[in-house]
């Protein structure tokens, strides 16, 4: 099986997949493509170390083409994401499926139907459980939850990718409880070492789906 990694920064998440193709933890499976929306992405250097070909996707030329109001910008997104589902469909192998790991970029329908009516899967992981703390800063948000009283736990889930962000069906969760008097750092640290398993089991689960036809 091939999979596209989709990433923004560190790509310690990314290297969690890395590690299981080699492993054998994901067998007859590898990372064919990596594509970051930043320049600077470290999970680049990471691809690259791994001899995984790699690929920019740069928003700003789109950006130029159009005014900066926020239908400008929507115009210009669209064009983006239509494009990266192009790259993604025109690589060679194409993937049987998208991972999206720390990758900070709202998928548009423009991406998500082709690559939908492809018959390529798009999962995400997501910091947090289903239904709660949608969007950037999860971790943190739980945390703030957690100091008021709200939460006494968060977690971590991989979910399949529709238009609504970090709303797709969750494939799998893991709780994490959260510590009285624990910092944030501490809490991220034991979020991210959630993630690098659970991105590993939910990829799994995926392909396990795709082999039954699912
Ligand atoms: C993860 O919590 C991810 O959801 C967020 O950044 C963290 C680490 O991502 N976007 P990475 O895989 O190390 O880039």
């Amino acid at each position: 099986f091939n999979l596209t990694v989709l990433i923004s920064g560190n790509g310690s998440n990314l290297q969690a997949l890395i590690d299981a193709c080699a492993s054998g933890a994901l067998p007859n499976t590898k990372i064919t493509h990596v594509i970051s929306n930043r320049k600077s992405a470290y999970g680049l250097t990471r691809a690259r170390n791994a001899a995984i070909p790699t690929s920019y996707h740069n928003l700003i030329p789109y950006k130029n083409k159009h005014p900066s109001t926020p239908e400008g910008t929507q115009l210009a997104r669209a064009e983006y994401d239509a494009d990266l589902a192009s790259l993604i469909l025109n690589s060679n192998p194409r993937p049987d499926i998208i991972v999206c790991a720390g990758w900070m970029h709202i998928l548009a329908p423009t991406f998500l139907n082709p690559i939908a009516e492809a018959g390529v899967k798009v999962i995400n992981l997501h910091p947090a459980l289903p239904g709660e703390f949608a969007g950037a800063n999860a971790i943190q948000r739980a945390y703030e939850a957690f100091q008021k009283g709200e939460v006494k736990r968060t977690g971590v889930m991989i979910h399949e990718v529709i238009a609504e962000v970090d709303a797709g069906a969750a494939i799998a969760t893991q709780e994490v409880e959260l510590k009285e008097g624990e910092s944030l750092d501490d809490l991220e640290t034991r979020i991210h070492a959630v993630e690098h398993v659970l991105i590993v089991e939910g990829t799994y689960e995926t392909l396990e789906k795709l082999k039954k036809g699912e």
